[in-house]
């Protein structure tokens, strides 16, 4: 099993990684925040509570994100050679639980690709998005609360998993390829 965490500030390129791995490593993606779009989109439950948060930029209750991720995994992600977990864990509870429900499964983390990216450019990136695309949470204000969260709440996850040496430093910025690179490089040389 290869599990990856793309770690990374909202715009940081997360999503855009993700999609380049599976492919290269045939891995199964999970996005929480993609996960929740399709809950908002068809209004159910989880998704009508899920926007209240979304919308004001603040991150979804621990309990509720956890549940979700256990339940993807298993309804989902079962026989995948690993998984790439896009936008999860936000929070150290968070890591925690992933690192039980991977054990639970006989499983680990094998790196945290973290992707550094200066403020002014995510910003730049995600108001870029909202024009094109009209993703609901890409507007100024929310943008703002989004950065703040991060820097409060996830950022810290840094040192979390720099302390077990997982943490896996790439320069978020430059062609999609380039860091693409960069971030395979990395990876090969964690696995050996
Ligand atoms: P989520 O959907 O995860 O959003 P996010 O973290 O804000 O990140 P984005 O999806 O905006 O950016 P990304 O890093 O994927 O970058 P992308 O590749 O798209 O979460 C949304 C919300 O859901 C959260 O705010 C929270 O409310 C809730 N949520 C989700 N997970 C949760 C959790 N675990 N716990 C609690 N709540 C949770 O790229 C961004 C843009 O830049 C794109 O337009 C892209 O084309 C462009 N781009 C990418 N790479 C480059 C490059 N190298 N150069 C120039 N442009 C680039
Ligand atoms: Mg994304």
């Amino acid at each position: 099993m290869l599990n990856l965490v793309l770690f990374g500030a909202p715009g940081s390129g997360k999503g855009t990684q993700s999609a380049k791995l599976i492919d290269r490593y045939g891995l199964y993606h999970i996005s929480t925040g993609e996960v929740l779009r399709d809950h908002i989109a068809r209004k159910t439950p989880l998704g009508i509570t899920a926007e209240k948060y979304i919308t004001k930029g603040h991150l979804i209750p621990d309990e509720l994100i956890i549940e979700l991720l256990e339940n993807v995994i298993d309804e989902q992600a079962q026989d995948a050679k690993g998984i790439v977990f896009d936008g999860f864990p936000r929070t150290i509870a968070q890591a925690e639980a992933l690192e039980k429900i991977l054990a639970d499964r006989g499983s680990k983390l094998e790196a945290v690709v973290g992707l550094e990216v200066d403020e002014e450019e995510l910003i730049d990136r995600l108001l870029k998005r909202g024009q094109e695309t009209g993703r609901a949470d890409d507007n100024m204000e929310t943008i703002k609360n989004r950065l703040d969260v991060y820097q409060n709440q996830t950022h810290p996850l840094k040192e979390y998993y720099s302390a077990k040496g997982q943490y896996l430093p790439i320069k978020g910025t430059g062609t999609v390829e380039e860091i693409f690179h960069t971030i395979v490089d990395g990876i090969e040389e964690k696995l050996g």
